[in-house]
């Protein structure tokens, strides 16, 4: 009895290195399935090679790749991370469920974690400016209690985060992976960052996936007056503001306005990520989305590492209708949180044909319902067509009655005196904020992620009419390959799944894990993982062509934003079932093509989620891929 019993964990040990072996060989496929792209990219020469871009996977004891091919130093026995004194209290861990990660595993998928204060100490090549991100990830790491994952991080002389939640910031944005971006001016060739867990909440802990130190031009976003440059605009008030580098800045927003994300890897070197603009639009009008691909952008006015040229190809324009223009003002709004200074970033290039000449479009920008531009003309300031641009703005933000969240709009306004310009229209391409620290060199307020998300506006998309460029969705015969091969392998997996159940009744972990694979989320409670209470018969195959056509081809009805993609709202069995689908991101190696239960909407649901006790042929979604091209 006991040599049985024996008998059947080794098969589950097998059974277990068997799935690992498989889904690692998955990967390395997928990976080389995108190398040739990457290395495509890599040739195409980025704007800025950064001296540092250190890469720290917290909790892992070697170095691996991410699905995007950048390396990760595991931190366990690294020079960044000395084994002494009180960094001894810190250990490393992995996720639990390391099989559900929404996320890719590098750097998701370990991470350090400690009840009392420990310091990373990175060196770098030289002082200056850094980029330093914070990885992490809310799940269950051991015994810990994920609530509990508390802390503050400060470097230097600032504190960019202090009682700090991981869990809360990860529920607020509805996803387990939160990066947390700062601009920090380094004065040694040193960076230090100390991790102390909230001393007001019991038994709080530091968790941290993964860091990234990545140093940038010294000019990226502070000014050297001593060139007898002027301070920025500072938004409501007659004057300026010097931002010095001896402040630092934490990324609240970073936009790329009418176009799709722009992921690290296609930044201009220093691996910065700018989101699509839908959700924040809460005014969209009449305007359309204005693309142009193919005239070569000439960076004449500024550096070409300011930021990428797809922020600079798309843009967002107020409409064709030129009375209707007249009538509102294209607005975004942003939460954030107030007691603070931010700096607005706005990136402009003209990229209509119809506009030419200073003059043809001249309007007026409006920041927190202050002027920020009277005279806002793209050709002025760039000096041409196709010429990129950026302008910078400083504004307060403090709330009269002790609010915790403000919104902090920008709008766009055609110019009412038609003397003044040719087209009765506005343009932007991309926008930045960043909130400055306070005099006391903290950047951390009330966690502005807590604030609920900006409501979603009933948008039209619609193309550029009389634009010489259309965004037109493809799948190319490399996608179609990468489609078969991952199908092929989830079969086979599923297959073994099957042979695992019939082998063993008992339900042990493996079989957890099996089922993990093929179901959607799963809940962050141990307990409860992977116990699936979807009824078998929603199963459904879809074929290819019923996605675009259930989704409307994508258009129009993106409903958020996923860890591999964007989610649509679409319809199937005749238009009478709501279904969300979710579209991997072009390159994007992970994930199923799935559709995911979503209760308060009432959606039904996960045709990929379909369970053994189906007792069906094995089913898997279709998984597509598309990429955007010109
Ligand atoms: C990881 O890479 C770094 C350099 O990037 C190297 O110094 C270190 O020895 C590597 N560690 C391991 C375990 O290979
Ligand atoms: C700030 O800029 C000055 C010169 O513009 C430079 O000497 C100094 O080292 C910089 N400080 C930091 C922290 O980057
Ligand atoms: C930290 O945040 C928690 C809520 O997330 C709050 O209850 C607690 O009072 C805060 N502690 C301090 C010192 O602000
Ligand atoms: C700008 O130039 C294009 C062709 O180069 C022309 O079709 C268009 O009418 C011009 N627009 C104006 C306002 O002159
Ligand atoms: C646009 O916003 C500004 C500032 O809030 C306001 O003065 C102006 O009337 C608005 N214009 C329109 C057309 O709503
Ligand atoms: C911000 O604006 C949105 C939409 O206009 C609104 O629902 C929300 O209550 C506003 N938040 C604050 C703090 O004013
Ligand atoms: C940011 O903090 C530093 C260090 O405390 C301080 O010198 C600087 O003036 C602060 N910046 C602002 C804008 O208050």
């Amino acid at each position: 009895m006991r040599s049985i019993m024996k008998n059947s964990s080794n098969k589950c040990l097998s059974f277990q290195k068997h799935l690992v072996v498989i889904l690692q060989a998955f990967k390395l496929f997928v990976i080389s399935a995108i190398f040739t792209d990457a290395i495509i990219k890599a040739a195409q020469s980025v704007p800025f090679i950064p001296q540092d871009a250190i890469t720290i996977d917290c909790g892992s004891s070697r170095n691996n790749t991410a699905f995007d091919l950048r390396s990760w130093s595991g931190d366990v026995n690294s020079s960044f991370f000395p084994i002494q004194g009180r960094n001894e209290a810190s250990f490393a861990s992995a996720v639990v469920w390391s099989y559900t990660l929404e996320e890719d595993p590098v750097p998701y998928g370990t991470a350090r974690l400690s009840h009392s204060e420990f310091t990373y100490t990175i060196p770098v090549s030289t002082p200056g400016p850094k980029f330093i991100r914070f990885h992490f990830y809310s799940d269950v790491y051991q015994y810990f209690d994920p609530s509990k994952a508390v802390f503050s991080v400060k470097v230097g002389r600032f504190t960019l985060l202090s009682n700090f939640s991981v869990f809360l910031s990860a529920h607020a944005r509805g996803r387990k992976g939160i990066v947390k971006e700062f601009y920090v001016p380094i004065e040694k060739s040193i960076v230090n960052i100390t991790f102390t867990p909230e001393s007001s909440v019991s038994e709080a802990f530091v968790l941290i996936n993964g860091i990234e130190v990545v140093s940038t031009p010294a000019d990226l976003y502070f000014r050297d007056y001593n060139d007898g440059k002027h301070g920025h605009v500072l938004v409501g008030q007659d004057s300026f503001y010097y931002l010095e580098n001896d402040t630092s800045l934490e990324t609240m927003y970073r936009i790329n306005i009418g176009g799709k994300e722009v992921t690290p890897a296609e930044d201009t070197g220093i691996f910065r990520r700018w989101e699509r603009d839908n959700i924040y639009l809460t005014i969209p009008g009449q305007s359309l989305v204005a693309a142009n691909f193919i005239s070569p952008h000439k960076f004449t006015a500024i550096p070409d590492y300011i930021a990428p040229v797809s922020v600079y190809e798309t843009a967002r324009t107020m409409g064709n209708d030129k009375q209707m223009n007249k009538k509102y003002n294209l607005t975004w709004e942003f939460p954030v949180d107030s007691g603070f200074y931010y700096m607005l970033r706005l990136h402009f290039c003209e990229i209509l044909a119809e506009i030419n000449n200073t003059g043809d479009r001249c309007f007026l920008i409006f920041i927190s319902n202050e002027t920020a531009e009277q005279e806002a003309d793209v050709i002025y300031w760039s000096g041409g067509k196709y010429v990129p641009y950026f302008r910078d703005y400083v504004i307060a933000m403090f709330g009269q009655n002790g609010e915790n969240i403000l919104n902090l709009s920008l709008a766009l306004e055609a110019n009412p005196d038609d003397s003044l310009t040719m087209y009765s229209d506005a343009i932007l391409n991309g926008a930045e904020i960043f909130k400055l620290n306070n005099s006391g060199g903290s950047l951390a307020g009330p966690d502005s992620d807590l604030s609920p998300q900006v409501p979603q506006p009933t948008e039209q998309h619609v193309m550029q009419k009389h634009g010489r460029t259309t965004i037109t969705v493809t799948f190319s015969g490399k996608d179609f390959g990468v489609l078969f091969l991952f199908i092929i392998c989830l079969l086979i997996l599923r297959a073994c799944c099957k042979v695992r159940k019939m082998k063993n009744l008992s339900g042990s972990s493996e079989e957890t894990i099996c089922r993990d694979l093929f179901h959607s989320r799963t809940p962050v409670s141990k307990q409860s993982a992977g116990v699936s209470s979807l009824p078998s018969d929603l199963c459904r195959n879809f074929s290819l062509a019923e996605i675009p056509a259930a989704t409307n081809n994508f258009e129009d009805n993106s409903i958020g934003v996923g860890g591999f993609g964007h989610e649509y709202k679409g319809k199937i069995n005749g238009g009478v079932t709501m279904v969300a689908v979710k579209r991997l991101k072009p390159r994007s190696s992970q994930g199923v093509q799935r559709v995911q239960d979503r209760d308060q909407m009432n959606l039904a649901t996960s045709y990929a989620d379909c369970r053994e006790e189906a007792n069906e042929p094995s089913r898997v979604g279709p998984f597509l891929s598309s990429r955007e091209k010109t």
